[in-house]
């Protein structure tokens, strides 16, 4: 028979350990929450407090039922008050000594027959159950942060966990209506495994001065749609339990350089700048503990954006036929913008005409534009041939082929035909822009703008900086994106840039952790959903990106960055290879043609 589980202890009142306490008290559960002092038991009580008040507020939970919560929690310090419980959760900080001095305390103080938990994200459960005499007991059971809203856990069996605890945990994670994922003692598990090499390659991006926190943040939450940026995620996480997270996944999961923690995140620790425990980390908050950011020196002033320089465009000429440059055309002319479409035909021009018009169409059906605003902006384009027809345009945005003696051919030509100070933009998604730039003979005036597919559509737009893009011309760039209704983020000419290099890294090592058979597509695609929030699971995304091209933008990656972690995943490879491609062939990681 299933283990009742009437009361349960949790220890370490911080971040975890006191949403972990709400999760069970919200779901009826006793619980004896422990710390190490009075003053570190007043925080995890103010912390558990602030949330249901936060609820009570939001209108998520009644009055009553708070009151009920808070009654069925007891505050204790010292280990000793969990000699009757049932169960106990560690959360205190990511040590592994003193995660085996507590268990070794647990063993002496709890019943026989309670089950023992850790929290850990990157330890060895196995190492902290030998520091028990009842290691069959011991077992993983990660919450993700904030723990009452995250639906996943992680149950984490040692090879000596029994199988009827492993059953007895599942059916607990059920009773507090979370969705479980087992599995075996790997440094960071699923989640963090996938997550933490993502974080420290974009503080990494930051330290470097490769885009400010707010781009950064910005590209992944516009870009992939994802909950929070990576900056805000470290501070939310907690800048000293990233670190050592970071610092043991680097030292029990093969020394990957991508897992050293970035030099920044150490000195922010030794700063005191802990993220929002703290009230600072890369952000700065009200106060410590609140979720709201507050203006700093950092801070972008909008004025400056404003002011710095741009230029006035008002007519805008678009190079191109493909998916890309319909797209661009149509933002571009629903915007206000006057804008002349070079293709290399009429006939080239029509199908971009009739597809614009059938996308600006669907806006009228959807109630989203005016029949009106459709013929204006339909209105506002002219259809050339002849890039002649460029003299006199602000701004050239080109979405050619992605070939390098194309685009170089083009951007010579463009700069013979345009006027001086005109601002000549690519769309590239992978070739450096540099190469483009010095194809002409005004490099200051040549930048990336980098759409997202379906362009209408996505909110983002990346503008790439090289060495020789002139201040005034990132300023108008960034402008343009704002006219656009558009958030542009600045970024340096990497391969990549930012959502590319830090998306893909990561989807490769999904790839390279079901290779590894350590767990399954749907569980480590239901880890990402439940545990991160993320709109998709890396498998789910792989099949609609498409094999072939996630795996071209990886080895670019790797090519360019020579970075072993970057190495392409066999598996994709070979998926690849055998026309494996995602939806768009029918079959990715998943069968797509019985659905
Ligand atoms: N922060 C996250 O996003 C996150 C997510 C999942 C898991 N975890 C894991 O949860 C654990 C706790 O991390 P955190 O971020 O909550 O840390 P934290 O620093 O916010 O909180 C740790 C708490 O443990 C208390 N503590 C220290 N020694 C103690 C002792 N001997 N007895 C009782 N309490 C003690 C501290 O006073 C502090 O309140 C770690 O193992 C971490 O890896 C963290």
């Amino acid at each position: 028979m299933a283990r009742d589980f009437t009361s349960v202890g949790v220890v370490g009142l911080g971040t975890m350990g006191a949403g972990i306490v709400e999760v069970f008290a919200r779901n009826g559960v006793d619980v004896v929450a422990v710390e190490v002092s009075e003053d570190a038991l007043e925080r995890g009580r103010a912390i558990l407090t602030g949330s249901t008040d936060r609820a009570v507020a939001k209108g998520k939970l009644a009055e009553a039922d708070r009151d009920a919560l808070l009654s069925r929690v007891r505050f204790a310090v010292g280990l000793d008050a969990l000699h009757s419980v049932d169960l106990v959760i560690e959360a205190v900080p990511e040590h592994l000594d003193l995660k085996q001095r507590i268990f070794a305390e647990l063993d002496r103080v709890c019943k026989p027959e309670a089950i023992l938990a850790t929290n850990t994200s990157s330890l060895s459960v196995t190492e902290i159950s030998v520091a028990t005499s009842r290691p069959n007991q011991v077992i993983g059971i990660h919450f993700f942060n904030p723990a009452p809203v995250m639906k996943l856990v992680e149950v984490v069996r040692t090879v000596v966990t029994s199988t009827d605890v492993v059953a007895d945990v599942e059916a607990l994670c059920k009773r507090l209506g979370k969705v479980d994922v087992t599995i075996s003692d790997r440094a960071g598990f699923i989640a963090n495994a996938l997550l933490f090499g993502y974080l420290n390659h974009a503080v990494g991006m930051f330290e470097a001065h490769y885009a400010t926190r707010e781009d950064i943040d910005a590209a992944m939450k516009l870009g992939c749609g994802l909950p929070m940026g990576p900056l805000a995620l470290m501070d939310l996480i907690g800048l000293d339990t990233a670190y050592e997270i970071l610092d043991t996944m680097y030292r029990r999961g093969g020394r990957d350089r991508r897992h050293a923690p970035v030099p920044l995140i150490k000195q922010m620790v030794t700063a005191g700048l802990l993220g929002r425990k703290s009230g600072r980390g890369f952000y700065t908050y009200e106060r410590p503990g609140s979720p709201v950011v507050v203006p700093d020196e950092q801070t972008p002033v909008a004025s400056e954006a404003a002011s710095g320089g741009a230029a006035a465009i008002a007519k805008v000429g678009v190079v191109g036929s493909g998916t890309m440059a319909t797209g661009i055309i149509e933002v571009f002319a629903k915007a206000g913008y006057e804008v002349v479409s070079v293709t290399r035909g009429a006939e080239k021009s029509a199908k971009v005409f009739e597809a614009v018009k059938t996308s600006l169409n669907k806006g009228v059906v959807r109630g989203k534009l005016s029949e009106a605003d459709r013929d204006a902006a339909l209105g506002r384009i002219n259809w050339s041939a002849t890039l002649e027809h460029l003299a006199d345009v602000d701004l050239v945005v080109e979405a050619v082929v992605e070939e390098l003696s194309v685009k170089k051919a083009l951007f010579a030509s463009l700069d013979e035909i345009c006027k001086p100070g005109v601002v000549l933009a690519t769309t590239t998604s992978s070739l450096p822009v540099i190469d483009v730039a010095m194809a002409t003979q005004r490099p200051a005036d040549v930048v990336g703008l980098h759409f997202f597919n379906p362009a209408p559509v996505m909110p983002l737009v990346e503008v790439v900086e090289t060495i020789r893009t002139s201040p005034e011309t990132t300023a108008t760039a960034r402008a343009v994106c704002a006219g656009l209704g558009k958030t542009g983020v600045v970024c340096g000419d990497r391969s990549g840039f930012i959502v590319n290099a830090l998306l893909f890294p990561y989807l490769n090592d999904a790839v390279k952790m079901l290779e590894a058979s350590y767990s399954t597509a749907d569980d480590i695609d239901h880890a990402m959903k439940l545990g991160c929030g993320y709109p998709m699971g890396p498998f789910e995304l792989l099949d609609v990106v498409g094999l072939d091209v996630s795996l071209a933008i990886q080895r670019e990656l790797y090519l360019e960055l020579r970075e072993p972690g970057f190495a392409p995943a066999p598996l994709l490879e070979h998926l690849v290879t055998a026309g494996y491609l995602g939806r768009k062939s029918g079959r990715g990681f998943r069968d797509h043609t019985r659905r």
